[in-house]
């Protein structure tokens, strides 16, 4: 991987953003990647600062993931996420941009139907990923199998700690989700992992600099041949 330490979150998000616009410009109906959580805001923050004049009307675009059984209209739900803090600020075609179904209904056919979309797309071009603090990137936690593709999992309770400060409690974050899987992520074009803050530091280390393992996921990344991590001090703070 291609590291590149930033004193800032901000700095982050430019260098990501320029990247972005970069392969919009050139492919106009680039198919996006996109995360949620925190670590991927200041990209879409610098974006919307960037897209002026860009024609985004073709952008597609495949989140990671999404929570099981919570309504598509709640508020922390990763699609209304998505519409918010992306294709809202930036103008993009909702109809465009796709999350995994997350509700009960539809979670028996959901992954199989993501993966169709995803390749019926020509695959994505930039898959943006953040890491959680039990080395999960999408929601793949520890013991993921390398060639799982979208399905259902079990979130960990330290994700679901990790993840209540988005909740009123930590007894409203679902127990499950959908998500793409490390051998969904692996054919992405290109990756562009983010992290921020000290407590991704372990996570940070293993991913880069390994053992490839299933119980850091993030290690993955390391069979892929373009990728990109973009973190700050704090985080790299493990690195060697
Ligand atoms: C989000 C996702 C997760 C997060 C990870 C880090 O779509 O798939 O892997 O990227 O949990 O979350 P933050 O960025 O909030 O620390």
């Amino acid at each position: 991987a291609e590291v590149i330490i930033v004193p800032d979150a901000p700095t982050a998000g430019s260098i990501v953003a320029d990247e972005l616009v970069r392969l919009i410009r050139r492919r106009p109906d680039a198919v996006l990647g996109l995360a949620t959580g925190s670590s991927p805001l200041p990209v879409y923050d610098a974006l919307r600062e960037r897209i002026e004049g860009v024609d985004v009307s073709r952008v597609r675009g495949f989140a990671l993931d999404e929570y099981v059984g919570l309504d598509a209209a709640h508020p922390e739900s990763y699609r209304s996420v998505i519409t918010r803090e992306v294709v809202e600020p930036l103008g993009l075609d909702p109809r465009l941009i796709r999350t995994p179904d997350g509700s009960l209904d539809g979670i028996a056919t959901a992954g199989e139907e993501y993966e169709a979309a995803i390749a019926e797309a020509g695959g994505i071009d930039a898959q943006i990923l953040g890491i959680g603090t039990d080395g999960h990137i999408g929601f793949n936690e520890p013991g993921s199998s390398f060639a799982s593709r979208t399905r259902v999992k079990t979130l960990t309770r330290q994700t679901r700690e990790d993840n209540a400060r988005f909740f009123e409690s930590i007894d409203d974050v679902p127990m499950h989700c959908i998500t793409q899987g490390l051998g969904t992520i692996l054919r992405a074009r290109s990756l562009v992992l983010l992290a921020f803050g000290e407590g991704k530091a372990d996570a940070v280390a293993g991913a880069i600099e390994g053992p490839v393992s299933a119980s850091l996921p993030g290690s993955a990344i390391q069979l892929h041949e373009h990728v990109t991590v973009v973190v700050d001090e704090a985080a790299a703070s493990r690195l060697r």
